[in-house]
């Protein structure tokens, strides 16, 4: 039987590579994607979203679009204002116009109805600001008790990429994020950049995808191809010729939870500090008082990641 799983996203490049392995795979079923306010505009993020499913024949997996602004500093200057990391996404993804459209309802109520009404275990995955996870928390007080398992691509203990403290998902909602961390869902898994540095795919590996002539191989060597670059100029990593596909590390974890490595242990987000808005503490030392509450990836099995992406991309949609 297939894992169902909801992507809260904000397509981008990463997220749309986590999009199209969420609905390729064959042991996944993508009821839903939702979309906020983070790389870019939401509405671009709802666009993005479209343009990939359409791409690799998954028209028929619904969009909703979601909250434009973080909850509580409705000013804050997102989308992506960082300098470093212009030309990493863009505003509008490489692929062709979207010919579907996003659905009326939106994302927050998409989000508490469908858990309102399952009877099976969906998981929800957001790979951009926590603001409508956060909205449907505050909205409706059973929602954290219907989500299984809720797993998050955000934060950093050894990095940070739009601020020193910081990492880019965490910062731009900081708020929320504290919110999503804080409500105690049964299971919270974290995969932060400690993690995602680790599974960086070469321009090998997309050459290796862009040979594979499906449309999913090509969409995914265009949009990694344009990371790689952009890292190579403005952030390098420990390696040159490879990125971190961050978002889609979260979607691999579902097909094979080795592809990670966690430990469980406390997590807050740090929302007033001049210098360090949007930094999760990580309680490695177990110096605090409060009881673990999220499985924190430090480590990532490349070569499990890349062998995941390439095969999922082999396919097309049925
Ligand atoms: C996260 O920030 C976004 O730019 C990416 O899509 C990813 O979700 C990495 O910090
Ligand atoms: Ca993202």
């Amino acid at each position: 039987m297939s894992r169902k799983l909801i992507l809260d996203v904000d397509t981008g490049t990463d997220d749309a590579v986590a999009i199209m392995l969420a609905a390729l795979h064959p042991e996944l079923d993508l009821i839903g994607v939702t979309t906020v306010n983070g790389n870019v505009e939401v509405r671009y993020c709802t666009d993005n979203s479209l343009r990939t499913l359409d791409f690799i024949g998954r028209s028929d997996i619904p969009v909703f679009e979601g909250i434009a602004r973080p909850l509580v500093r409705p000013d804050f200057p997102i989308p992506r204002a960082s300098k470093k990391s212009t030309g990493v996404h863009g505003q509008t993804l490489d692929i062709p116009a979207a010919t579907s459209t996003r659905q009326h309802q939106r994302a927050v109520d998409f989000l508490i109805e469908t858990y309102r009404a399952a009877t099976e275990a969906i998981t929800l995955v957001p790979t951009g600001p926590l603001t409508n996870i956060a909205a449907a928390i505050a909205l409706d007080p059973k929602f954290v008790e219907r989500v299984p398992e809720i797993v998050i691509m955000g934060g950093a203990h050894h990095h940070g990429n739009v601020t020193p403290a910081a990492e880019f998902n965490i910062w731009a909602d900081a708020d929320a994020a504290a919110s999503v961390l804080a409500a105690g869902f049964r299971k919270l898994v974290m995969v932060p950049l400690d993690a995602t540095h680790q599974a960086l795919v070469s321009m090998q590996a997309c050459d290796d995808m862009a040979a594979l002539g499906t449309p999913a191989g090509i969409a995914a060597a265009r949009f990694i191809g344009r990371r790689i670059r952009a890292y190579d100029s403005n952030q390098p990593m420990a390696e040159r010729n490879a990125a971190p596909v961050h978002d889609a590390l979260c979607v691999a974890y579902l097909v094979d939870p080795t592809v990670i490595t966690t430990t469980h242990l406390h997590v807050a987000v740090e929302t007033q500090g001049a210098l360090t808005v949007g930094r999760t503490v990580v309680d490695t030392n177990a110096r605090g008082e409060q009881a673990p509450n999220c499985h924190f990836a430090f480590h990532a099995d490349r070569r499990k990641f890349v062998a995941i992406l390439r095969e999922t991309f082999a396919r097309v949609a049925a």
